[in-house]
């Protein structure tokens, strides 16, 4: 069985997100999403709107995603592919090129960001300071 592991917060849920996953998934059979705790965001000097739980429930109805671990320290990546006998570490490209030290422990893959939306963009939107 080929196993995957993704890294990210996944606030305010949106198709970027879940294009990444599908796509995470399909390089394998496993998926592993190591999700932020809210007291790791906030050493991001990040904030999201749901808390843990709550991202941490909705990830867990993607039927692409098969497990979700917290993410609590920038140090647990080894530790985490070691574990969890991972294959593949996967990241948006928007992260191309600062995985590339996990290389002796897994392959690294960065797949293409989805143009045009974020969870800042949501934010930015609802909050009104830019236009539709
Ligand atoms: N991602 C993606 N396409 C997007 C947005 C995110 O492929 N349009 C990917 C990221 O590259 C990352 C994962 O989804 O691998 C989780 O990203 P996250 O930072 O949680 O989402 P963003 O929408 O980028 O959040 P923010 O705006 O707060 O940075």
């Amino acid at each position: 069985m080929k196993k995957i592991i993704t890294y990210g917060t996944f606030d305010l849920l949106h198709w970027g997100h879940i294009r990444l996953l599908e796509r995470a998934k399909e390089l394998g059979d496993h998926l592993t999403v190591v999700l932020s705790t809210d007291e790791f965001n906030l050493l991001k000097d990040k904030k999201a709107f749901h808390n843990y739980e709550q991202r941490k429930y909705l990830l867990e109805a993607i039927k692409h995603v098969d497990k979700v671990i917290p993410e609590t320290t920038w140090d647990q990546k080894i530790a985490d592919i070691q574990t969890n006998q991972i294959d593949i570490f996967v990241m948006g490209d928007d992260w191309k090129g600062q995985f590339d030290f996990l290389t002796p422990y897994c392959n690294v893959c960065y797949l293409e960001r989805t143009k045009n939306i974020s969870t800042t963009y949501i934010k930015q939107q609802l909050a009104g300071s830019i236009e539709a």
